[in-house]
Protein backbone atom coordinates (compact mmCIF):
# COMPACT_ATOMS: atom_id res chain seq x y z
CA UNK A 1 0.00 0.00 0.00
CA UNK A 2 2.90 2.53 0.95
CA UNK A 3 4.80 1.70 -2.26
CA UNK A 4 1.79 2.34 -4.58
CA UNK A 5 1.01 5.48 -3.08
CA UNK A 6 4.54 6.55 -3.22
CA UNK A 7 4.69 6.44 -6.54
CA UNK A 8 1.49 8.01 -7.40
CA UNK A 9 3.05 11.03 -5.18
CA UNK A 10 6.05 11.47 -6.44
CA UNK A 11 6.34 15.30 -8.06
CA UNK A 12 5.86 14.89 -11.74
CA UNK A 13 6.32 18.31 -13.24
CA UNK A 14 8.18 19.49 -10.22
CA UNK A 15 11.65 19.05 -9.28
CA UNK A 16 12.64 17.87 -6.52
CA UNK A 17 13.96 21.00 -4.15
CA UNK A 18 12.08 23.04 -6.46
CA UNK A 19 8.90 24.86 -5.59
CA UNK A 20 5.26 23.63 -5.44
CA UNK A 21 4.14 27.03 -4.79
CA UNK A 22 5.41 30.50 -5.15
CA UNK A 23 3.87 33.54 -3.86
CA UNK A 24 5.24 37.18 -5.85
CA UNK A 25 4.21 40.24 -3.71
CA UNK A 26 0.23 39.11 -3.18
CA UNK A 27 -1.83 41.25 -1.55
CA UNK A 28 -5.96 40.14 -0.55
CA UNK A 29 -8.15 43.39 0.25
CA UNK A 30 -11.55 41.76 1.28
CA UNK A 31 -13.95 44.15 -0.66
CA UNK A 32 -16.56 43.43 2.30
CA UNK A 33 -15.46 45.83 4.79
CA UNK A 34 -12.14 47.25 2.40
CA UNK A 35 -10.18 45.03 4.78
CA UNK A 36 -6.11 44.39 3.82
CA UNK A 37 -5.51 40.91 4.91
CA UNK A 38 -2.40 40.14 2.76
CA UNK A 39 0.11 42.98 2.37
CA UNK A 40 3.12 41.86 0.10
CA UNK A 41 3.80 38.45 0.90
CA UNK A 42 6.64 37.09 -1.54
CA UNK A 43 7.60 33.35 -0.27
CA UNK A 44 8.11 30.10 -1.94
CA UNK A 45 7.04 26.26 -0.41
CA UNK A 46 9.44 23.96 -1.41
CA UNK A 47 8.13 20.45 -2.98
CA UNK A 48 7.99 18.08 0.36
CA UNK A 49 8.43 20.99 2.84
CA UNK A 50 6.76 21.47 6.01
CA UNK A 51 5.88 24.57 7.56
CA UNK A 52 3.61 25.76 10.18
CA UNK A 53 2.45 29.18 9.94
CA UNK A 54 1.58 31.13 13.43
CA UNK A 55 0.31 34.66 14.40
CA UNK A 56 -2.52 35.80 15.84
CA UNK A 57 -6.57 35.72 15.15
CA UNK A 58 -6.95 38.38 12.01
CA UNK A 59 -3.55 38.13 10.76
CA UNK A 60 -4.10 36.70 7.39
CA UNK A 61 -3.28 33.03 8.18
CA UNK A 62 -6.44 31.74 6.61
CA UNK A 63 -6.04 34.07 3.80
CA UNK A 64 -2.93 32.86 3.07
CA UNK A 65 -3.98 29.12 2.85
CA UNK A 66 -6.37 29.60 0.68
CA UNK A 67 -4.77 31.71 -2.07
CA UNK A 68 -1.77 29.29 -1.83
CA UNK A 69 -4.70 26.22 -2.49
CA UNK A 70 -6.41 27.94 -5.54
CA UNK A 71 -9.32 28.44 -3.06
CA UNK A 72 -9.71 32.43 -3.34
CA UNK A 73 -7.26 34.61 -6.00
CA UNK A 74 -4.94 37.54 -5.00
CA UNK A 75 -6.03 40.70 -5.33
CA UNK A 76 -2.48 42.15 -6.68
CA UNK A 77 0.52 39.46 -7.18
CA UNK A 78 0.60 36.18 -8.16
CA UNK A 79 0.52 32.66 -6.83
CA UNK A 80 2.70 30.20 -9.10
CA UNK A 81 1.74 26.78 -8.91
CA UNK A 82 4.91 24.50 -10.13
CA UNK A 83 5.35 27.88 -12.06
CA UNK A 84 2.30 28.27 -13.70
CA UNK A 85 0.03 31.21 -12.41
CA UNK A 86 -3.33 29.96 -11.14
CA UNK A 87 -4.92 33.43 -11.93
CA UNK A 88 -4.73 32.19 -15.66
CA UNK A 89 -4.37 28.56 -15.38
CA UNK A 90 -7.18 26.93 -17.42
CA UNK A 91 -7.74 24.31 -15.47
CA UNK A 92 -8.08 25.30 -11.81
CA UNK A 93 -10.73 23.06 -10.58
CA UNK A 94 -9.09 20.06 -11.91
CA UNK A 95 -5.78 21.32 -10.02
CA UNK A 96 -7.05 22.01 -6.76
CA UNK A 97 -9.06 18.92 -6.71
CA UNK A 98 -6.41 16.30 -8.08
CA UNK A 99 -3.36 17.91 -6.76
CA UNK A 100 -4.02 20.09 -3.62
CA UNK A 101 -5.46 18.47 -0.41
CA UNK A 102 -7.35 20.78 2.60
CA UNK A 103 -7.88 19.93 6.24
CA UNK A 104 -10.33 22.15 7.87
CA UNK A 105 -10.61 22.62 11.81
CA UNK A 106 -14.27 21.57 11.67
CA UNK A 107 -13.83 18.79 9.35
CA UNK A 108 -16.52 19.58 6.81
CA UNK A 109 -17.49 16.06 6.48
CA UNK A 110 -21.24 14.74 5.22
CA UNK A 111 -23.31 13.98 7.63
CA UNK A 112 -25.66 11.86 6.21
CA UNK A 113 -22.63 9.56 4.05
CA UNK A 114 -20.48 7.26 5.98
CA UNK A 115 -16.70 7.16 6.51
CA UNK A 116 -15.64 5.57 3.41
CA UNK A 117 -18.31 7.14 0.82
CA UNK A 118 -17.16 10.53 2.44
CA UNK A 119 -13.72 9.98 1.46
CA UNK A 120 -14.77 8.69 -1.89
CA UNK A 121 -15.82 12.23 -2.86
CA UNK A 122 -13.54 13.85 -4.36
CA UNK A 123 -12.19 10.38 -6.35
CA UNK A 124 -15.58 10.78 -8.69
CA UNK A 125 -15.39 12.30 -12.24
CA UNK A 126 -11.50 10.87 -12.68
CA UNK A 127 -12.45 7.74 -14.79
CA UNK A 128 -11.90 5.49 -11.60
CA UNK A 129 -14.71 2.28 -11.08
CA UNK A 130 -16.65 2.61 -8.15
CA UNK A 131 -14.59 -0.96 -7.14
CA UNK A 132 -11.57 1.11 -7.79
CA UNK A 133 -12.88 4.33 -5.63
CA UNK A 134 -14.59 1.74 -2.65
CA UNK A 135 -10.61 -0.01 -2.29
CA UNK A 136 -8.55 3.86 -2.81
CA UNK A 137 -11.16 4.80 0.27
CA UNK A 138 -10.61 1.61 2.23
CA UNK A 139 -6.42 1.87 1.91
CA UNK A 140 -7.05 5.52 2.79
CA UNK A 141 -8.80 5.03 5.59
CA UNK A 142 -6.42 2.37 7.15
CA UNK A 143 -3.40 4.47 6.03
CA UNK A 144 -5.06 6.92 8.80
CA UNK A 145 -6.16 4.04 11.38
CA UNK A 146 -9.77 4.12 10.45
CA UNK A 147 -10.23 0.55 8.87
CA UNK A 148 -12.99 -0.83 10.91
CA UNK A 149 -14.92 2.33 10.97
CA UNK A 150 -15.15 2.60 7.37
CA UNK A 151 -19.20 2.15 7.44
CA UNK A 152 -19.94 4.67 10.49
CA UNK A 153 -21.51 7.93 9.78
CA UNK A 154 -19.65 11.32 10.96
CA UNK A 155 -22.42 11.48 13.97
CA UNK A 156 -21.22 7.71 15.00
CA UNK A 157 -17.26 9.12 15.19
CA UNK A 158 -15.14 11.04 17.93
CA UNK A 159 -13.94 14.18 17.12
CA UNK A 160 -10.61 13.26 16.49
CA UNK A 161 -11.58 10.08 14.15
CA UNK A 162 -13.77 12.63 12.51
CA UNK A 163 -10.70 14.48 11.60
CA UNK A 164 -8.79 11.39 10.37
CA UNK A 165 -11.75 10.70 8.06
CA UNK A 166 -11.11 14.12 6.95
CA UNK A 167 -7.39 13.36 6.35
CA UNK A 168 -8.01 10.54 4.61
CA UNK A 169 -10.40 12.52 2.07
CA UNK A 170 -7.88 15.20 1.88
CA UNK A 171 -5.58 12.06 0.57
CA UNK A 172 -8.02 10.59 -1.98
CA UNK A 173 -6.26 12.51 -5.10
CA UNK A 174 -2.97 11.44 -3.61
CA UNK A 175 -1.99 16.08 -3.56
CA UNK A 176 1.33 17.13 -3.87
CA UNK A 177 0.19 19.61 -1.17
CA UNK A 178 -1.83 19.28 1.83
CA UNK A 179 -2.87 22.31 3.69
CA UNK A 180 -4.52 22.11 7.02
CA UNK A 181 -6.06 24.98 8.87
CA UNK A 182 -6.28 24.56 12.52
CA UNK A 183 -6.33 20.69 12.02
CA UNK A 184 -6.30 20.13 16.16
CA UNK A 185 -8.25 23.27 16.96
CA UNK A 186 -11.50 21.34 17.66
CA UNK A 187 -9.50 18.31 19.15
CA UNK A 188 -8.12 17.98 22.66
CA UNK A 189 -4.68 17.65 23.69
CA UNK A 190 -4.45 13.49 23.01
CA UNK A 191 -6.42 13.67 19.68
CA UNK A 192 -4.57 16.81 18.53
CA UNK A 193 -1.44 14.74 19.24
CA UNK A 194 -2.30 11.92 17.46
CA UNK A 195 -3.80 13.54 14.23
CA UNK A 196 -0.17 15.83 14.01
CA UNK A 197 1.64 12.47 14.60
CA UNK A 198 -0.68 11.33 12.31
CA UNK A 199 0.29 14.07 9.85
CA UNK A 200 3.45 14.31 10.41
CA UNK A 201 3.93 10.72 9.66
CA UNK A 202 2.08 10.78 6.30
CA UNK A 203 4.40 13.84 5.17
CA UNK A 204 7.03 11.65 5.64
CA UNK A 205 5.94 8.42 4.03
CA UNK A 206 4.13 9.94 1.17
CA UNK A 207 6.40 12.77 0.59
CA UNK A 208 3.87 15.33 -0.21
CA UNK A 209 4.56 19.14 1.09
CA UNK A 210 2.29 20.46 4.09
CA UNK A 211 1.86 23.27 5.44
CA UNK A 212 -0.22 23.77 9.18
CA UNK A 213 -1.88 26.41 10.31
CA UNK A 214 -1.50 26.48 14.10
CA UNK A 215 -1.97 28.32 17.48
CA UNK A 216 -0.17 25.73 19.02
CA UNK A 217 3.62 25.99 19.20
CA UNK A 218 3.94 22.51 20.10
CA UNK A 219 2.17 21.69 16.49
CA UNK A 220 4.37 24.08 14.68
CA UNK A 221 7.46 22.72 16.46
CA UNK A 222 6.55 19.60 14.28
CA UNK A 223 7.10 21.63 10.98
CA UNK A 224 10.70 22.10 9.60
CA UNK A 225 10.20 26.05 9.02
CA UNK A 226 7.62 28.05 10.90
CA UNK A 227 6.00 31.21 9.38
CA UNK A 228 5.12 33.98 11.60
CA UNK A 229 2.53 36.39 10.52
CA UNK A 230 1.17 39.62 11.28
CA UNK A 231 -1.30 42.08 9.97
CA UNK A 232 -1.11 40.61 6.92
CA UNK A 233 2.50 40.35 6.27
CA UNK A 234 5.44 37.43 7.41
CA UNK A 235 7.40 38.80 9.61
CA UNK A 236 9.43 35.96 10.37
CA UNK A 237 10.47 32.91 9.12
CA UNK A 238 12.71 30.50 11.48
CA UNK A 239 13.96 27.00 10.88
CA UNK A 240 12.41 24.92 13.55
CA UNK A 241 14.48 21.30 13.26
N1 LIG B 1 -14.55 36.83 3.47
C1 LIG B 1 -14.07 37.89 4.13
N2 LIG B 1 -14.60 39.12 3.95
C2 LIG B 1 -14.09 40.21 4.59
N3 LIG B 1 -13.05 40.16 5.45
C3 LIG B 1 -12.50 38.95 5.68
C4 LIG B 1 -12.97 37.77 5.04
N4 LIG B 1 -12.20 36.71 5.45
C5 LIG B 1 -11.32 37.21 6.31
N5 LIG B 1 -11.48 38.56 6.44
C6 LIG B 1 -10.65 39.48 7.26
O1 LIG B 1 -9.31 39.33 6.83
C7 LIG B 1 -8.42 39.35 7.93
C8 LIG B 1 -7.61 38.06 7.93
O2 LIG B 1 -8.50 36.98 8.18
P1 LIG B 1 -8.00 35.47 8.28
O3 LIG B 1 -9.22 34.63 8.36
O4 LIG B 1 -7.06 35.20 7.19
O5 LIG B 1 -7.21 35.50 9.67
P2 LIG B 1 -6.57 34.31 10.53
O6 LIG B 1 -5.16 34.67 10.78
O7 LIG B 1 -6.83 33.01 9.85
O8 LIG B 1 -7.38 34.40 11.88
P3 LIG B 1 -7.86 33.23 12.90
O9 LIG B 1 -6.63 32.83 13.68
O10 LIG B 1 -8.89 33.91 13.76
O11 LIG B 1 -8.44 32.11 12.09
C9 LIG B 1 -9.28 39.53 9.17
O12 LIG B 1 -9.27 40.90 9.52
C10 LIG B 1 -10.65 39.10 8.73
O13 LIG B 1 -11.66 39.79 9.42
MG1 LIG C 1 -8.01 31.32 10.33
Amino acid sequence: MKSSLNAAMTPEAGELGGAVVSLQQVTKIYPDGNVQALAGVTLDLPEQAFVSVMGPSGSGKSTLLNLIGGLDLPTSGRVLFRGQSLATHQQLDKLRSQTIGFVFQTFHLLPNLTARENVQLPMFGDGRSDAQRESSAAELLALVGMADRQQHLPGQLSIGQRQRVAIARALANQPALLLADEPTGSLDSASGTAVMDLLSRLHCELGMALVVVTHDKAVASRADRTLHMLDGRVVGDTVTS
